[in-house]
């Protein structure tokens, strides 16, 4: 009783007003009961994999040394010697793994329901630089490793990024503050990775959910119309979600830990050099073309997905056709993408 007036009298707020709002917000929030199918929620899952991505993260900065020197040795220490390292690394490495898997599946539940139509084309957009993100703060983790693999992947990445007309040559030197891979490069991917990419992706992430409550979840066509009240079936719903998470990222790292591979070697370069699975496609795409018709294409490419929802209008007056011709071209694309990347992966 004591400590509750202490703290009224430092902060005089009406509290009784602040909890009705908060409970207007946050607890009573109609959902519409077509969420209760989690395909329709998988935007929840990379929102979950986010704590748990800082929490590992944190965890592993602990003992990480962003050296060339240092790196890979750092690494093994963690993985072969420091207390629960292995799980830990384990469930990072997962953890990214499972985002990426999860942001695939929510951009193609948002797709196959329209729902970036308007009102909702900014936060398609939004979601859509939350996916770049995610896959750039993937490459610099990967490469923090500092292996012969992860090295050659991030000589070939950032070789590419030269190929990028106008600004291909900053963004190199940026990248990599030399002409080399070498300390700079790594104590750059090592911000990049530890605090300036979760910083934007938290906000990004903020801005996304802004957004989408400002519109509502949209609601597709043939599913029980009806709303619940987030609290308590969606809230624990989420709970229960994390559990899952939680338990599936520690069975996979104790069953399929992550390897360390050989420490990285400048002056050899290995027979294979691949990226990690999520960049297979791209990878193929640009092994078996002129380099910048290929970076071409795939940029043209990347920006028809970034303003899909301003695009998609032309293909049709008729509402029907255009839904028809859109659900081909996204099919498509995700055909092209998934043969690319099982060729890669059946190359090696
Ligand atoms: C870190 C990545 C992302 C997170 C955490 C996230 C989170 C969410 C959440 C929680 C929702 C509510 C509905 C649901 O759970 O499915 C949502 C809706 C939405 N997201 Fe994402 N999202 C991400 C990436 C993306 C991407 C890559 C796109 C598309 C390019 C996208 C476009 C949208 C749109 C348009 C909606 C509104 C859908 C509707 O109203 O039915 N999001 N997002």
């Amino acid at each position: 009783m004591r400590a509750k007036e202490w703290i009224k009298e430092r902060f005089p707020i009406d509290y009784k007003k602040f909890i009705e709002i908060n409970e207007s917000i946050f607890i009573k929030e109609p959902i519409p009961v077509h969420m209760k199918k989690w395909l329709f929620a998988m935007g929840t899952t990379p929102f979950i994999l986010l704590p748990i991505q800082i929490i590992t993260g944190i965890l592993l900065a602990f003992y990480f040394m962003p050296s060339p020197e240092m790196a890979h040795e750092s690494v093994r220490h963690i993985t072969e010697e420091v207390r629960m390292g292995f799980w830990i690394r384990g469930l990072h490495s997962w953890g990214a793994n499972l985002m990426i898997i999860a942001i695939f599946l929510h951009m193609m539940r948002v797709f196959f329901t329209n729902a970036y139509r308007k009102p909702r084309e900014i936060n398609w957009i939004v979601g859509f630089v939350l996916l770049m993100l995610v896959l750039t703060i993937s490459f610099t983790g990967y490469s923090l490793t500092y292996n012969q693999l992860s090295y050659w992947a991030m000589t070939v990445g950032t070789n590419l990024v030269k190929e990028i007309p106008l600004i291909g040559g900053f963004a190199l030197e940026l990248l990599r503050g030399g002409e080399s891979i070498g300390t700079n490069t790594l104590t750059r991917f090592y911000t990049f990775h530890v605090w300036l990419l979760p910083l934007i992706i938290v906000l990004m992430m903020a801005i996304h959910i802004i957004v989408l409550r400002v519109h509502g979840v949209s609601e597709p066509e043939g599913y029980e119309k009806g709303y619940y009240a987030f609290y308590p079936t969606h809230f624990f719903k989420i709970i229960l979600a994390t559990l899952f998470l939680l338990s599936l990222l520690s069975l996979l790292a104790i069953i399929y830990p992550p390897g360390i591979g050989v420490p990285a070697d400048p002056l050899n370069t290995p027979l294979h050099i691949k990226p990690e699975w999520y960049f297979y496609s791209v990878f193929l795409f640009l092994k078996f073309i002129p380099i910048k018709l290929g970076i071409l294409i795939t940029g043209i490419a990347v920006m028809g997905m970034v303003f899909w929802p301003f695009i998609e209008p032309f293909l049709s007056k008729d509402e029907k056709k255009r839904t028809i011709i859109s659900y081909i071209i996204g099919a498509l694309t995700i055909l092209i993408l998934i043969i690319l990347t099982l060729i890669q992966t059946f190359t090696l």
